[in-house]
């Protein structure tokens, strides 16, 4: 299980601040599990994992079997919670450069990601690599409404019709949406695409355990049963309001505290690349759960020891609102021990025999201490490997502490109001049909 290790935060809050959230936990944990928080149509996830395993999941290990026996390369359209769940377990399990892999060594497709920006140089690029591949597409898309995913769909479709014919283009084409509305479900309806549905009461950045991310993670290989399997032990091992026994309660306390004595940023840190976009998943779940009402933990992320040569000095000696919280895969993947060269006058050959894996977390432990010397609270979570059992464990870890920490700032977890804002604005200058008033006022705006 994922533990919490607070040996380097203890300096900035005591034992007594984390305790007096006990009483509001316990409500809060009671409410959660009775359905009685804001939001509470979106709790679908809590209890996901147990229900997936219950409930079996053939259809979809039958659908990622024959994408991965049939297609060359794999394109998953979508954005946000319909993104970054996969990719951030896809970069998790597997290895940097899998694409550039032998298929043989790679055992299934290659695998892209499209629609999450919109990019016209991106998506030619893509294009361009995916020449003379045998194409699937899985498009994801909860509300079946959004642009990005929207627009790259039609561009890869046509480029699909245009390379096999519509019939064989119909039948490379997996979608996941909704049950019963949005756009993507009325084309797939009428199209007759093969569909996965995305469960009314999880919301996107909640999904990676339903098809928006088993599918895609299944087709590459990812052991999803191992994953749910992860997830589901969290799920019991957390299912409990003690704070003494809940790591993630525990974490959503801390976090708070600090929070409440300005430490309104928060930077994950990790020490392995391949953490990257779980980092990414991480800050749209808690950016998006908790940035509202004028209040909220800004998530930010840095990836060490690289970006100690860019932003650590600033996190060492700039403003002092940061608390950082430490991802530590406590056994790295893969063993590397520098080798033995005493002719060569490098000034390392203090270091000869020493695994790789070793020195990265002296420099953790380094950057720690110093970040602690330099007044910014540290907290350290220990995953085990870099398993998929750990990571389903971590996603839920997360969710949970995100949808309990949502509860100590006293706002809704589970909606994103602010993410329309941007959208009425871009549908109004763009044209679109029923939005002639909002294009008026912006034009009117910008020319003032
Ligand atoms: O967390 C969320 O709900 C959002 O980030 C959505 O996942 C994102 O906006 C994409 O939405 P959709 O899946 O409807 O295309």
């Amino acid at each position: 299980m994922v533990q919490l290790d607070l040996r380097f935060a203890n300096k900035f809050v005591s034992l007594h601040e984390v305790d007096q959230f006990q009483p509001v936990i316990e409500d809060a944990h009671r409410r959660l599990h009775s359905g009685q928080v804001p939001g509470a149509d979106y709790l679908g996830w809590l209890h996901l994992p147990s229900e997936v395993i219950k409930s079996g999941y053939d259809d979809l290990t039958s659908a990622a079997r024959e994408i991965r026996e049939s297609a060359d390369a794999l394109v998953v359209i979508g954005i946000g919670g319909s993104y970054l769940g996969a990719r951030a377990a896809f970069e998790w399990m597997k290895p940097e450069y899998y694409n550039q892999l032998p298929r043989e060594v790679r055992g299934g497709p290659e695998l892209y990601f499209a629609g999450n920006h919109l990019s016209a140089a991106a998506q030619k690029d893509l294009l361009r690599v995916l020449e003379g591949k045998r194409v699937y597409l899985n498009v994801i898309s909860k509300s079946g409404t959004t642009t990005e995913p929207a627009v790259a769909f039609r561009i890869l479709r046509s480029w699909l019709q245009q390379q096999v014919g519509p019939d064989e283009a119909k039948r490379r084409i997996y979608i996941t949406t909704d049950a019963h509305k949005g756009a993507l479900k009325e084309l797939s309806d009428t199209e007759g695409y093969r569909t996965f549905v995305v469960p009314d009461d999880v919301g996107g950045r909640y999904s990676v355990l339903t098809p928006v991310g088993l599918l895609p993670l299944a087709s590459v290989g990812v052991d999803i049963a191992a994953m749910l399997e992860g997830a589901a032990n969290a799920e019991e091992k957390l299912n409990t309001p003690e704070l003494s026994d809940n790591p993630a309660y525990q974490y959503a306390a801390v976090r708070n505290a600090l929070y409440r004595k300005g430490k309104n940023t928060e930077i994950f840190a990790y020490y392995e690349p391949s953490l990257k976009m779980v980092a990414e998943w991480w800050k749209q779940l808690f950016g998006e759960s908790e940035g509202k009402d004028h209040k909220g933990i800004y998530p930010a992320s840095v990836g060490y020891t690289t970006d100690l040569h860019s932003m650590g000095q600033f996190v060492q000696e700039g403003y002092r609102n940061l608390f950082e919280t430490v991802v530590r895969i406590e056994n790295p993947v893969s063993e590397l021990t520098l080798p033995s060269t005493p002719d060569v006058q490098d000034g390392l050959e203090y270091l000869a025999g020493k695994p790789l894996a070793f020195i990265n977390d002296q420099a953790r432990l380094a950057t720690q201490i110093a970040h602690v010397d330099g007044e910014v609270p540290n907290l350290l979570l220990n995953v085990n490997d870099q398993s998929a059992r750990s990571l389903g464990e971590l996603f839920y870890f997360f969710e949970l502490a995100c949808a309990m920490s949502g509860q100590l700032q006293g706002v809704n977890a589970f909606n994103q109001p602010g993410v329309e804002a941007y959208k009425i604005n871009m549908f109004a200058l763009l044209g679109k049909p029923g939005y002639e008033q909002q294009r008026r006022d912006l034009i009117g705006q910008l020319e003032q």
